[in-house]
């Protein structure tokens, strides 16, 4: 990519050439839950610890939640302005080079790069879609290509799910069924491996999510775990001080 007659790399480059760069890299997203706009507040708060680096995938849905409609919903641009946000992603960064024979892949360097991938808020359509293996967006294409053996990257990175929906969703039987696929035959347990790694079997931990009156008004469970206590237990397993 070029502008005014500058080279810009790819999104992809730009990911590729921070891979091997020493420092912590924490993949947060977020799918279509009006607790996207929490976000600003995990970023923040792991702002502390100057070695973590983020980047930051949205879904469509997830981005319709930062337009900046009220005044505790922030603007994509006000995410990428934070310090120690490396790059906040789009399903159009995929495309800017990658229908070019050789060029590098962004969901891929996204996976190298990670060593922990933190879904919060994880929507009941991304539970469903990722459980069966569908990858239609760039976030799905992340957990799609995941280096579940470690035999790919020298790495078994986890991921941390948040689930957040409506009670009635929540409860509805699909979502038990899709948790238990989560948690029996993808879960890592709950202890901490090396900078993210999974320690148990598997690679995936879910964050139940918890009772209060929601956005829509019912009063159940179905919202985000607290973000301080996602926070907390990105840090726990980062083996962050
Ligand atoms: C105002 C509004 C709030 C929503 N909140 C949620 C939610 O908290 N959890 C959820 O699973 N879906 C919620 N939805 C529905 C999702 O946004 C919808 O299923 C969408 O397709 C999710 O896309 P994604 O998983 O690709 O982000 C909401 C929709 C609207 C219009």
């Amino acid at each position: 990519m070029s502008q005014a007659g500058l080279s810009v790399p790819s999104p992809a480059a730009s990911v590729a050439s921070a891979i091997n760069d020493g420092h912590i890299h924490v993949l947060l997203a977020a799918s279509g839950s009006i607790a996207t706009i929490k976000l600003p507040l995990m970023i923040s708060a792991l702002q502390r610890h100057s070695n973590v680096r983020i980047r930051v995938i949205l879904t469509k849905t997830a981005a319709k939640f930062l337009a900046g409609q009220s005044p505790e919903q922030p603007t994509v641009e006000s995410l990428a302005a934070l310090p120690n946000v490396e790059g906040v992603y789009q399903d159009e960064d995929e495309w800017v080079e990658s229908g070019v024979r050789g060029a590098q892949i962004l969901h891929i360097n996204l996976r190298r790069w990670a060593h922990i991938l933190v879904i919060a808020p994880l929507s009941a359509n991304t539970l469903a879609k990722m459980v069966h293996g569908m990858s239609d967006n760039l976030l799905l294409d992340t957990v799609r290509c995941w280096d579940t053996t470690g035999q790919i990257d020298g790495k078994r990175a986890r991921i941390i799910v948040a689930p957040s929906m409506n009670t009635a969703m929540w409860l509805h039987p699909l979502t038990a069924q899709q948790i238990r696929v989560l948690e029996e035959d993808w879960g890592a347990g709950n202890d901490a491996g090396e900078q993210g790694g999974a320690a148990g079997p598997g690679w995936f931990e879910v964050l139940k999510p918890i009772e209060k009156r929601l956005a829509c008004n019912d009063v159940g469970v179905g919202a985000m775990m607290e973000w301080s206590e996602i926070v907390k237990v990105i840090e726990k397993r980062l083996g962050l001080s």
